[in-house]
């Protein structure tokens, strides 16, 4: 007795996914690629940003008093700042030139020379700043005198309160000819 040939359901293509089903699939691949974009796209984005948000949380930092300084005389400012990255803080020394002017106002420089950020110091017999590293040299208003140097010294943002200086402590790209902010 002869039986009709069974159809195998899989092989003659009678049990492939429903529309409804394909689609469901479908989309469930669509979101686990979004969500591992979106996984790889975040701290990049952060990554991306956050030296903008650092700059931003630059604050003002009291340096000294200002009648310690003498009209027309650099002077060294030492002091500590406490910086904050997450949850680690760590205080960090730092040096500014204070420059005090005529008329009561006061300059206050970035302590690296602008060729390639060495520190420089103030040779008072001469009055004039000098760079040890490779010889630029620097009026007392940070006007370059001579040596390698692109540009005048930076001038930080300062101001007096109550007798007193404060800075906003920032640093700046080494070689260039305009100052530009790291
Ligand atoms: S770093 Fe000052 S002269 Fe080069």
């Amino acid at each position: 007795m002869n039986h009709p040939k069974q159809q195998d359901p899989v092989t003659e293509g009678l049990c492939e996914p429903s529309g409804s089903r394909r689609t469901f699939f479908k989309r469930a691949t669509g979101a686990a690629v979004a969500l591992i974009g979106m996984g790889l796209a975040v701290p990049l984005i952060g990554y991306l940003v956050s030296p903008a948000f650092k700059r931003r949380r630059q604050a003002w930092v009291e340096v000294g008093d200002v009648a310690g300084l003498t009209v027309g005389e650099p002077k060294q400012l030492d002091y500590l700042q406490v910086v904050r990255d997450g949850w680690l803080t760590t205080k960090l020394h730092k040096a500014i030139w204070a420059v005090k002017q005529a008329d009561g106002q006061v300059t206050v420089f970035s302590p690296l020379c602008t060729h390639l950020g060495c520190s420089y110091r103030w040779d008072d017999p001469d009055k004039r700043f000098m760079c040890p590293c490779h010889g630029s040299v620097y009026d007392a208003a940070g006007k370059v005198l001579g040596g390698p140097a692109p540009r005048r010294l930076d001038v930080l943002p300062s101001k007096v309160e109550n007798g007193k200086l404060f800075v906003i402590y920032k640093e700046f790209k080494a070689g260039l000819t305009k100052s530009v902010e790291l």
